[in-house]
């Protein structure tokens, strides 16, 4: 299914109200729910471990799409799994041995994520593609929302594009989407838009219409 899904990023939230938040977005039209795990060493930012996601699981109607920016990886994917992530992705620079990374996310019989920050070219998924299910790339370096999208990072999406050809994986893109940004990146062939900022920017828990208005225009 290659329509265009919106995955709003709750990092963007208000963190006292998530239950809340996610269901403002889900009745105004969010596809997936993006949850943005950051360790304050893979990136210079902390969020939250499993034990948040698995508080916030019963409120997701949608798809859990779990986002780790941290390292190592390994030891923490049987947390994710047990706290009901439907997609965890992991970065191709968390560690030398992503291969092993991306078995062991499938071996939990969730879908599998492969991350690339900016500086990582796209033929760093050439002989992992057989084991994902989706391709997140990121135009902002990782670390915080609200941050300007990369433009040379569209080349890498059309790259991308070609090199899954007819295999059932989503590219997704992750950074600087806005109503400007989304159509560029829909045009390279991404399929899941990622926004934080743009979804969540001046609403509040009171005012599910403004996400519904930013979701519609993304
Ligand atoms: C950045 C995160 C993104 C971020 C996107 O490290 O992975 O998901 O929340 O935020 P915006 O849409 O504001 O760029
Ligand atoms: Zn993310």
């Amino acid at each position: 299914d290659r329509s265009i899904k919106i995955a709003p990023s709750i990092l963007s939230a208000d963190f006292a109200n998530f239950g809340q938040e996610i269901r403002a977005i889900e009745s105004q039209g969010a596809d997936w729910v993006h949850v943005d795990v950051m360790d304050g060493h893979f990136v210079p930012n902390l969020t939250f471990g499993p034990a948040m996601c698995k508080a916030i699981r019963p409120h997701i109607g949608t798809v859990m799409d779990v986002h780790l920016m941290i390292a190592p990886v390994d030891p923490y994917i049987a947390a994710f799994a047990e706290a009901g992530a439907d997609i965890i992705t992991a970065h191709v620079e968390a560690g030398p041995h992503i291969h092993r990374t991306l078995q062991a996310i499938r071996a939990t019989g969730k879908k599998a994520g492969l991350a690339l920050n900016p500086g990582t070219p796209a033929a760093a998924t050439a002989e992992l593609l057989d084991l994902v299910d989706l391709v997140c790339v990121m135009t902002v370096n990782p670390g915080f929302g609200g941050q300007k999208f990369i433009h040379s990072q569209l080349d890498k999406i059309r790259t991308l594009r070609k090199m899954i050809g007819d295999r059932p994986i989503h590219i997704e893109i992750d950074g600087g989407i806005t109503a400007e940004t989304a159509p560029l990146v829909a045009a390279a062939g991404a399929d899941v838009l990622v926004a934080g900022s743009g979804v969540f920017s001046g609403g509040s828990v009171d005012k599910a219409d403004v996400y519904g208005q930013n979701i519609a225009a993304i």
